[in-house]
C-alpha cells in the first residue's frame, strides 16, 4: 500500500493524484484520496481499480482543498472495493485516515468501540483506527495528536498513518510503527508519503520517520517529532538523492522493460569506486569497516522473500565457494517463526530491494536480538532495513518501479560477489588468481549485459511460439539452480503462467513426469564444471518429446545440437554466469506477458513492497 499527503499553499488534490500514480507499484486494488475543501467541508472519494479509475470517479466532484491524504491499497482485510477503499472518515464525519500497513488487535478493539455507540461501515482494521482516535478525542477531550498518540498506545501491529480533522485545515498528524513514511519539506509545504517518489519533484530535503515516532504538521510552521512519550526528538533533514528522470518510463512501453535495458548502466552505478578495472581491488566499506565480525562469523545467514530469496541463493554459492564459510538462506518468514538457532557468532545479512519487507524486517530484528551481526544489503535508501542493520552495503540501481524485480536481483548478486571476494581475500581463501580473473569480469559485466540485451529480437521471436504454453519448466545447476527459480518466477508473476525451477539434476525424481511436446522446458546450460551433466539432463528431456530452449555460452555445440531453440550469453566466470543467464529470461518472461497482454508493470495480486506479513 502507499500513502501520500499534502499541506500547503498548492491545491492538494493534484500533488496527491500524481504521488498516487507514482506509488501505485506498491498496490493498485483501489484507491482514494480526502480533502478539506476550501468551503470546510471532508470530501473523500474512492475507487476500486487503479488510480484512473478515482480520477474519473472525482473528475465532477468538489476537488477544492490545500490540506489532503491519499491512499493506494494492496487489500489486507476485506476484498478491494469502494467501502474497503482508504481514507476512512470516523463516524463524527471529522476525521479521515489513510493507514499502511496491519493492526493485529483490531477486532478486540472493535468490540469495544461498538459498546460505545460506534457502527463500522468496512471491515477494515483501518477503520477501527480512526474510530479509535475519535472516541479518544471525544471522550477526553484532548487534541487531536494527543488522540493520536494515545490511539498507537492501544493498537498493536505494523502502521503508518495520517489522519485530518475537518475542524483543524491547518494540521496533518502522522505516526509510524514498523511501516515507512518519509515527510517532504518544501518551502511553507509539506508532503507526506511512502517512499520518496512522489516527493522527489517538489523538495529534495526529507525527513524519514523513525519507528514510535509522531510527527505534528502544521501548515507554514515548522515540523514536530515527537516519541510515544510525548518527548520532541530533534528534526533530521536529509538531502534526497534521486532524479525525476529515475522515476519515468523514458521512451519504453513498460518499466519492466526500460529496467531490462538499464542494467549496464546500474551494475555500472553498482560497482562504481568497489572495483578496480585491473582486477586488484575490490572495495564495500560496510565490510571494511566491520572486518572483525565477518572474519569471526561462524556462519553467514541469509534471510530474504521473492527474487531477493534467489539472489540470496547464489550468495551461498560465492560465499562457501570464496570464504568457506557455511551458509544458510533461509525465507524471512519462515525463519522469523521458527525458533531458529542464532549466536554472536553469527553474520545475518538482510537481503530486500525496497528494504521495507515486513517479514525479512522483523527475521533481522530477531536475529539482532539474539546477538548476530546483522548487515542490509537493499537498494531503498534510508528505508527501514538499512536503518535496522549495524552495517550494509546499498545495490545503487536507482528506483525499480516494475512490480517484477530485475535490475535489482542483478544488483544484488553483484554485491554478494563483491563481498565474497573481500572476505575470501582477507580469509586467505582465494587464490589471486581466481580473485584477479573474478573481478576483471565482474568490471566487464556492463559490456556483457549489453551484448546480451542485443538478443532482445531473439528473444521476443521466441516468445511467439511459448506464449500459449499451460505450464514451463526452468532448470539450471549450480550457480544457475537458483536463476532457475528466478526464470520461472518472473513468468508467473507477469505472464500467470505456471512455471516451476528445478536442480537440472533433481528433475528426474518427479518432475519429469510433466514433460511432453505441450511442456517447453528451458534449460541453462553455460559452460560450467557441470556441463557435462547439465547436457546429460537436455538428452533426458529430448527422449520424452519435451521441447527445449537452451541458454549456452557463445560457440557451443553440443548443448545447442539437441535442444529446439537456443540462446547464446557471452562467456564469464562461473560464479558470474547467473547475471548473464537471468536476463534473456526477464526477456522471455516480458515478451509472453506483452503478447498474452498483460499488465506487465502491475500484475494482478502483486505489489512491489510487502509491508504486511
Ligand atoms: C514482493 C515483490 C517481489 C520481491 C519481494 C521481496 O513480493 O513483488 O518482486 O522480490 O516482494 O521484496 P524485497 O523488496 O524485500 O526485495
Amino acid at each position: 500500500c502507499g500513502i501520500v499527503g499534502y499541506i500547503g499553499s498548492k491545491e492538494a488534490y493534484p500533488v496527491l493524484i500524481k504521488g498516487l500514480h507514482r506509488l501505485e507499484y506498491r498496490g493498485y486494488d483501489s484507491s482514494g484520496v480526502a480533502m478539506i475543501s476550501d468551503e470546510g467541508k471532508l470530501n473523500i472519494y474512492k475507487a476500486k481499480g487503479k488510480v484512473a479509475a478515482l480520477e474519473h470517479f472525482a473528475e465532477s466532484k468538489d476537488r477544492s482543498g490545500t490540506v489532503g491524504i491519499a491512499h493506494t491499497r494492496w487489500a489486507t482485510h476485506g476484498e478491494p472495493n469502494d467501502t474497503n477503499a482508504h481514507p476512512h472518515a470516523s463516524q463524527s464525519g471529522d476525521l479521515a485516515i489513510v493507514h499502511n500497513g496491519t493492526i493485529e488487535n483490531y477486532t478486540v478493539v472493535k468490540k469495544a468501540l461498538e459498546q460505545h455507540g460506534y457502527a463500522f461501515r468496512s471491515e477494515t482494521d483501518t477503520e477501527v483506527v480512526v474510530q479509535l482516535i475519535d472516541y479518544i478525542r471525544t471522550d477526553t477531550g484532548c487534541t487531536l495528536f494527543e488522540a493520536v498518540r494515545e490511539a498507537c498506545h492501544q493498537i498493536v501491529g505494523a502502521y503508518a498513518i495520517a489522519v485530518i480533522d475537518r475542524r483543524n485545515p491547518n494540521q496533518i498528524v502522522v505516526a509510524r510503527k514498523s511501516s515507512p513514511l518519509v515527510i517532504g519539506v518544501g518551502d511553507g509545504e509539506y508532503f507526506i508519503a511512502s517512499d520518496a517518489t512522489p516527493i522527489v519533484e517538489y523538495t529534495n530535503r526529507v525527513v524519514y520517520l523513525n519507528d514510535d515516532e509522531i510527527a505534528v504538521i502544521n501548515r507554514g510552521e515548522s515540523l514536530h517529532v515527537f516519541n510515544m512519550d510525548n518527548k520532541e526528538s530533534k528534526v533530521n533533514i536529509q538531502k534526497l538523492r534521486m532524479s525525476i528522470s529515475e522515476l519515468e518510463k523514458g521512451g519504453y512501453p513498460h518499466f519492466m522493460l526500460k529496467e531490462i535495458f538499464e542494467q549496464p548502466r546500474t551494475l555500472r552505478d553498482c560497482i562504481r569506486g568497489r572495483v578496480s578495472a585491473d582486477g586488484k581491488h575490490v572495495v564495500l566499506s560496510g565490510v571494511l569497516d566491520n572486518k572483525e565480525r565477518f572474519l569471526d562469523a561462524h556462519r553467514i545467514l541469509i534471510v530474504a522473500c521473492g527474487t531477493s530469496w534467489h539472489a540470496a541463493l547464489i550468495g551461498k554459492h560465492l560465499f562457501e565457494d570464496m570464504c568457506r564459510i557455511p551458509v544458510e538462506v533461509e525465507y524471512a518468514s519462515e525463519f522469523r517463526y521458527r525458533n531458529p538457532v542464532v549466536s554472536d557468532k553469527d553474520v545475518l545479512i538482510a537481503m530486500s530491494q525496497s528494504g521495507e519487507t515486513a517479514d525479512t524486517l522483523a527475521a533481522l530484528e530477531l536475529a539482532k536480538e539474539q546477538g548476530a551481526f546483522v548487515f542490509g544489503i537493499c537498494n531503498v535508501i534510508g528505508s527501514s532495513i538499512p536503518r535496522a542493520t549495524d552495517s550494509g552495503c546499498y545495490i545503487h540501481v536507482g528506483p525499480e518501479i516494475g512490480v517484477a524485480s530485475t535490475k535489482a536481483f542483478t544488483g544484488q548478486v553483484t554485491v554478494l560477489a563483491m563481498m565474497a571476494l573481500m572476505l575470501g581475500r582477507m580469509k586467505g581463501t582465494i587464490a589471486d588468481e581466481a580473485f584477479e580473473r573474478v573481478t576483471r569480469d565482474l568490471h566487464r559485466l556492463p559490456e556483457l549485459l549489453q551484448e546480451v540485451l542485443e538478443l532482445d529480437t531473439r528473444v521476443k521471436d521466441l516468445s511467439k511460439i511459448f506464449t500459449y504454453a499451460k505450464n514451463f519448466l526452468y532448470l539450471g545447476r549450480g550457480y544457475n539452480y537458483p536463476a532457475a527459480l528466478e526464470g520461472a518466477l518472473k513468468l508467473k508473476e507477469i505472464s500467470y503462467i505456471h512455471a516451476e525451477g528445478c536442480p537440472a539434476a533433481e528433475m528426474k525424481h518427479g518432475t519429469i513426469a510433466l514433460i511432453d511436446d505441450d511442456m517447453p522446458t528451458v534449460v541453462i546450460a553455460p559452460r560450467d564444471k557441470i556441463y557435462d551433466k547439465t547436457v546429460s539432463n537436455i538428452q533426458q528431456i529430448k527422449a520424452r518429446n519435451g521441447r527445449i530452449i537452451a541458454l549456452v555460452t557463445r560457440g557451443d555445440e553440443v548443448a545447442a545440437k539437441i535442444a529446439d531453440y537456443v540462446i547464446e550469453i557471452p562467456e564469464v566466470c562461473e560464479c558470474l554466469s547467473p547475471i548473464l543467464t537471468s536476463v534473456p529470461l526477464q526477456l522471455l518472461a516480458y515478451y509472453v506477458a506483452v503478447n498474452k497482454g498483460r499488465n506487465v508493470d502491475q500484475p494482478r495480486n502483486l505489489a512491489k513492497s510487502v509491508t504486511v506479513e
